[in-house]
């Protein structure tokens, strides 16, 4: 529960494991209160979350649906904090909140906020808590949405995060709707369990990737295979966390020796943002790391295509009609389990599972 957040000070939080920060950002029935890291989802948490989000998105169907969703969490208002581009994740935010009610701010310019005139990010995250309820918060920063929610539950105001990305650290939303997606995907094949997830691209610097891999550690006998040039390959902390939960996986440069045994093939762009020198990236060949014609063929009939998009060129837009072509589902996957997540925060999901029961 988040008073715990107070009994430590920030110096010492700091220096602790993401899992060992866990106990201090959930509340007293299992739910996150902030949403900071991946490692806060347990395999029964990812399965309520997935449940919840199938009954918002069919009972968000009907009129009557819509307007009962719409009342759920009215009185509460959400502050948008982008301070570094987005669409897919603003946006199904934005629409998350538009389903439950919840009234959204939004800063995505820093430059035309106080922060331009030198105001902390402490100052101005303390005078978004002010007027809103809950911040998203996505930041260029590794480490600021933890230390954030860390100022605020030593404040008058301690109004919960929800980390929408930060740095090349973690991305737990997006990680909530790719498990969503994979979850609505093999339930008619056992689950998530026993499955092999090839990713496929920039695994160095991608965020995504770090927070899926870790949430698919809550799945028995899943595998996991990292396909990229040996530049951007999967760090050592992705390593040391599966060796650690004794996970099976593989690193190759190999794509095509891996495409027939996958369930999932989880593309990703090259996230040249973060290249050191302008053109670092552009010396790298990525020619082997792309999703094309010849690469479709040798997918199983089984087996998924996902990318947390955006994408440039590395999966071809001739894939976009084949039904293995998940990524546009994907996308839209999470503005339901992110309706779910905001509904866990606040705690108004034991009416709407009732409101299911009663008219489903
Ligand atoms: N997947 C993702 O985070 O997309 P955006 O950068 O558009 O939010």
């Amino acid at each position: 529960m988040t008073e715990q957040i107070v009994d430590i000070p920030w110096g010492r939080f700091q220096a602790l494991s993401a899992v060992e920060k866990v106990p201090y950002l959930m509340q007293d029935n299992g739910a996150p209160y902030h949403t900071l890291f991946a490692q806060q989802f347990s395999a029964e948490l990812l399965d309520d979350l997935a449940r919840l989000a199938n009954k918002i998105r069919a009972i968000a169907k009907t009129r009557a649906g819509t307007e009962f969703l719409k009342t759920q969490v009215s009185h509460k208002r959400a502050m948008l904090y982008f301070s570094q581009p987005s669409s897919r994740t603003f946006l199904s935010f934005m629409s998350a909140c538009q389903i439950l009610g919840v009234q959204t701010g939004e800063v995505r310019d820093t430059s035309i906020s106080s922060e331009f005139k030198g105001e902390s990010r402490e100052d101005s995250v303390r005078t978004f808590s002010s007027y809103f309820d809950l911040i998203v918060m996505r930041t260029p920063e590794k480490g600021l949405a933890e230390n954030m929610a860390w100022v605020l539950s030593n404040s008058e105001r301690p109004i919960p995060i929800i980390n929408a990305g930060s740095g090349q650290d973690q991305h737990p939303t997006q990680a909530l709707l790719d498990i969503y997606t994979l979850l609505r995907s093999f339930e008619r094949s056992g689950g998530l369990r026993d499955k092999t997830v090839v990713f496929c691209g920039d695994l160095l610097r991608g965020r995504t990737v770090r927070s899926l891999s870790y949430l698919l550690t809550n799945y028995s006998n899943i595998r996991q295979i990292f396909v990229a040039p040996p530049q951007l390959q999967v760090g050592e902390d992705i390593v040391a966390a599966l060796k650690q939960k004794n996970t099976a996986f593989e690193v190759t440069t190999d794509f095509h020796a891996v495409l027939p045994e996958a369930d999932a093939v989880y593309m990703t762009r090259i996230q040249d943002e973060w290249d050191n020198d302008k053109g670092d990236s552009d010396r790298i060949d990525t020619r082997l790391f792309k999703f094309g014609m010849r690469e479709l063929e040798l997918l199983p009939s089984r087996g998924i295509i996902m990318h947390p998009l955006p994408r440039r060129d590395e999966i071809a837009t001739d894939i976009d009609s084949d039904p293995r072509a998940m990524y546009w589902r994907q996308m839209r996957n999470g503005m339901w389990i992110r309706a779910a997540l905001i509904a866990v925060t606040f705690g108004c999901d034991k009416r709407i599972h009732e409101y299911f029961r009663h008219n489903y």
